[in-house]
């Protein structure tokens, strides 16, 4: 059942604080450039081998999934396009494979917000991986999103944006783990976030509000949902999650089968605006271009591609802005008893979804 929330109020506090938060990031660039305190990191490309080392791209049928996709084929990778529509995403390969000789891709359905979904998905990549002789998963780029226009649940009783954009994402790092390669060159997860995430204030995390893509920062009742905050939680859910994730994977050494990485893109003119009404999508447009802050898809995934290539070893970074450069995300995101809270509410709530999958599945 849809409930619409596209109120004014909402609408303004979307673009005026997105604005400032965005312009909060580059003015960190501003000021490590100015100081030469930034690092920045170059780019790995793997190395050119017969058997192509293996990743998976979410959200590869549209914008910046779609220029990740293409520049990692190019770096030479077998890139899985995932996503809810197969047509689509052929649609991408038959454009990427006349653009460019020699590019290995193969299009598989996934959709973030059907825990079955996953599960059939994962099954199909660890298939994927041993028709093709591969050594393991490489790279797994966590970036379908999307902004909702109006309150949706999916089937297991979850807010739609939070789970294709959280709930999902972390489900599906959590199966293809153990599918990970094991060795050199070091296997890597990018997960993408963005500024938005900035003005989010959270104290809590808790099972029932997860659920409902609030951080108990606004009541669970029939009228306070807001598209807006409930996009910002799920990026900030995104960097928590990338966080911890990484304090996990290096707790007892300093180095890790895999490392973990948050990109955001900034601000990219693609389909993400696709529920709003498309007058006030065009003003935005207008608006961002005026203060030289839209990007075309292919310049918004540089820093996906920059975490993507990072040199390997590198975890637990945000990149922002291209140019292999990082910054620091809010301080809200490096707070460890929020993602220690985050990482337990999700893993629990996953668990009861899969069981209710199973229980589901028992014939009579
Ligand atoms: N555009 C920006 O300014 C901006 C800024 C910061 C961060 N981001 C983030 O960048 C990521 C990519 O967004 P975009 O701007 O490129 O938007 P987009 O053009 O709308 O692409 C979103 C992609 O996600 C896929 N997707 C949506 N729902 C899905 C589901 N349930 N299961 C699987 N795939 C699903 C879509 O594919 P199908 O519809 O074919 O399934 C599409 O390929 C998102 O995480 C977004 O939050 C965007």
């Amino acid at each position: 059942m849809a409930r619409e929330v596209m109120r004014f109020g909402n609408l303004l506090r979307m673009g005026l604080f997105w604005t400032l938060a965005v312009m909060y990031s580059y003015a960190q660039l501003l000021y490590q450039r100015v100081l030469r305190s930034g690092i920045t990191f170059s780019r790995v490309p793997p190395s050119r081998d017969k058997r192509r080392l293996v990743c998976v791209v979410t959200g590869a049928s549209s914008g910046i999934g779609k220029a990740t996709a293409e520049a990692l084929a190019v770096h030479g990778y077998h890139v899985i396009l995932a996503g809810r529509s197969k047509t689509r995403l052929l649609e991408v390969i038959k454009i990427l494979s006349r653009k460019h000789e020699n590019v290995s891709l193969e299009a598989m359905e996934l959709d973030l917000s059907s825990f079955r979904s996953i599960l059939s998905f994962t099954t199909a990549v660890k298939n994927a991986l041993e028709s093709r002789g591969s050594r393991g998963l490489q790279l797994l780029v966590n970036n379908a999103g999307i902004l909702a226009g109006s309150q949706r649940y999916t089937d297991a009783g979850f807010d739609s944006m939070i789970a294709t954009n959280y709930l999902g994402p972390y489900l599906l790092t959590r199966q293809l783990l153990p599918i990970f390669h094991n060795g050199s060159p070091q296997a890597r997860i990018v997960n993408v976030s963005s500024f938005t995430h900035r003005f989010v204030t959270a104290g809590l995390v808790d099972e029932e509000h997860l659920a409902q893509g609030s951080l108990a920062n606004f009541p669970l009742g029939k009228d306070r949902y807001s598209l807006a905050q409930v996009y910002e939680n799920s990026k900030l859910c995104m960097l928590l999650f990338t966080y911890e994730l990484h304090r996990h994977l290096y707790a007892n050494s300093d180095s890790s089968k895999i490392s973990v990485i948050a990109a955001d893109p900034g601000v990219v003119r693609t389909n993400i605006m696709r529920e709003l009404p498309s007058p006030l999508v065009s003003l935005a447009h207008f608006v961002l271009r005026v203060l030289r802050l839209l990007q075309d898809p292919f310049e918004g995934s540089s820093a996906v591609v920059d975490a993507a290539l990072a040199p390997e070893g590198l975890s637990g970074e945000y990149f922002f802005g291209g140019n292999g450069r990082t910054i620091k995300s809010s301080a809200v995101s490096y707070d460890k008893n929020l993602s220690e809270q985050l990482w337990t509410s999700s893993n629990s709530l996953c668990n009861k979804a899969l069981t209710k999958i199973n229980e589901e599945w028992i014939p009579g």
